[in-house]
């Protein structure tokens, strides 16, 4: 069947998240049926490179047989059963395995299913930490401008808006909001902040080194070290958003790593499972997670869960990619290939229709500089390169390109060449 029919019988019946589907078919959609290492196949057999690892979330490769492999071993066994009040083999094993390569010390792991539920979790755990503690006046968040933490209320709540969805400001509880890495003294005005409001706050919410959906906006790690020393000093929570930096993808297993700190609270999703299977996490200290214990049914007992939570399919498939990232030594592999990504960019860098473009590790953007009345050029370009065959996605007129950590040199070298051609394509050269 071929990709317009493909694309007709989509839209009469499924509705794309940030995707305005009265034009989905007219805007030239990949129908995926099978990948391939880090390749897409659509219904045509043609072959794209994901440049954008379906959203962020493939690592090691899709359709790995390694990780297949371990799907079949689990399905064999289980698929799922509830951890609300009872436990499963494989999330047991998997937060075993995790809890050692984790930043967050001795952690305990609350799983979910989205990057926006772990954060959610979160920010729920450390306004309910206070009150274990008997402290009942912490009743917002430090957050920065930029951010973004995923779109459940609360998670849209610490988030900074934008992508269209103020029109859910109503929605929003209030937080305190400080510049993001856009703003050069931002780590100081935050520190500020939290000097100033240290008795009011249950928590500080940030993405350490990178706000991947503000557009790739990058800061320095003592930049970062400063504001959690600060919360910390005051003992005040702090929930490190590693839903997108998590897994590899700046250079090490997690950005906290580079920036030498240790969060209270951290959020975990996308590359967890390789991109496989729908599974996030919410890791805790100790001194957070003790504050929960008590009687039964008492008042301090977390009263959050998901059906999904713990799913033992995806957390099988993750501990097998925890194992693979080490087997295959993936992080040298991001070592090398960022270094090709930063070449790659190179020309790119100093094109008269780029305004910028920043990078860590395999995470990068680039900005576009359309002259004024120009529309579109983000979705323009990515269009022009997915013709390609290397698929991108903008955030307004932002090309992202966060590559699979297995990406090669060469594949860096083709998106960076394929990015470049179609720049030119759109800025008329
Ligand atoms: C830093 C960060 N937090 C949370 C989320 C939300 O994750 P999900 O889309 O899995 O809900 C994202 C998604 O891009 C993210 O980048």
């Amino acid at each position: 069947m071929s990709i317009t029919s493909w694309v007709k019988r989509d839209q009469r019946v499924v509705w794309h998240g940030f995707t305005q589907m009265s034009c989905y078919d007219t805007s030239t959609p990949v129908i995926v049926d099978t990948g391939e290492g880090n390749y897409l196949i659509d219904v045509e057999g043609n072959r794209y490179l994901d440049a954008i690892s379906s959203l962020w979330v493939m690592t090691i490769g899709h359709n790995d047989p390694d990780l297949n492999q371990a799907a079949k071993d689990q399905l064999q066994k289980i698929s799922h059963s509830t951890l609300l009040g009872n436990g499963n083999v494989a999330p047991i094993e998997l937060a075993e395995a995790l809890a050692p390569q984790v930043p967050v010390p001795d952690p305990h792991f609350l799983f979910a299913s989205d990057g926006a539920a772990a954060v959610e979790q979160a920010i729920k755990i450390a306004f309910q930490y206070w009150h274990n503690l008997g402290v009942t006046t912490r009743d917002t968040y430090l957050t920065l401008d930029e951010a973004y933490h995923g779109d459940t209320v609360g998670s849209l709540s610490v988030g900074a808006g934008g992508f269209g969805t103020s029109l859910f400001d109503p929605l929003r509880f209030p937080v305190i909001r400080t510049p993001g890495y856009n703003i050069e003294n931002w780590a100081e005005q935050a520190v500020k902040a939290v000097e100033e409001n240290h008795k009011r706050l249950a928590a500080v919410v940030l993405e350490p080194l990178v706000q991947g959906a503000a557009g790739m906006f990058v800061c320095d790690p003592p930049d970062v070290s400063q504001v959690v020393a600060a919360a910390q000093e005051f003992d005040i929570p702090v929930v490190c958003d590693e839903v997108a930096t998590g897994f590899g993808r700046t250079g090490t297993l997690f950005a906290s790593e580079q920036c030498g700190i240790a969060p209270d609270i951290m959020s975990l999703g996308k590359g967890i499972t390789g991109g496989y299977a729908p599974l996030s996490a919410t890791a805790a200290a100790p001194h957070i997670y003790e504050t929960f214990l008590g009687p039964d049914l008492g008042e301090r007992t977390f009263y959050h869960g998901h059906s999904y939570s713990g799913n033992a399919l995806a957390c099988a498939i993750a501990r097998r990619h925890l194992q693979l990232l080490e087997e295959r030594d993936i992080l040298s592999n991001v070592h090398s290939a960022a270094a090709a990504l930063a070449s790659a960019l190179e020309p790119i860098e100093s094109h008269f229709a780029v305004k910028d473009v920043r990078r860590r590790g395999l995470m990068a953007g680039v900005e576009l500089n359309p002259p004024p009345g120009a529309e579109r050029w983000g979705r323009r370009v990515c269009a022009n390169a997915t013709k390609r065959g290397v698929l991108l996605r903008p955030i307004g007129d932002v090309v992202i390109i966060v590559a699979p950590l297995s990406v090669t040199a060469g594949e860096v070298e083709v998106i960076g060449q394929t990015l470049l051609a179609a720049i030119d394509a759109v800025a008329g050269q």
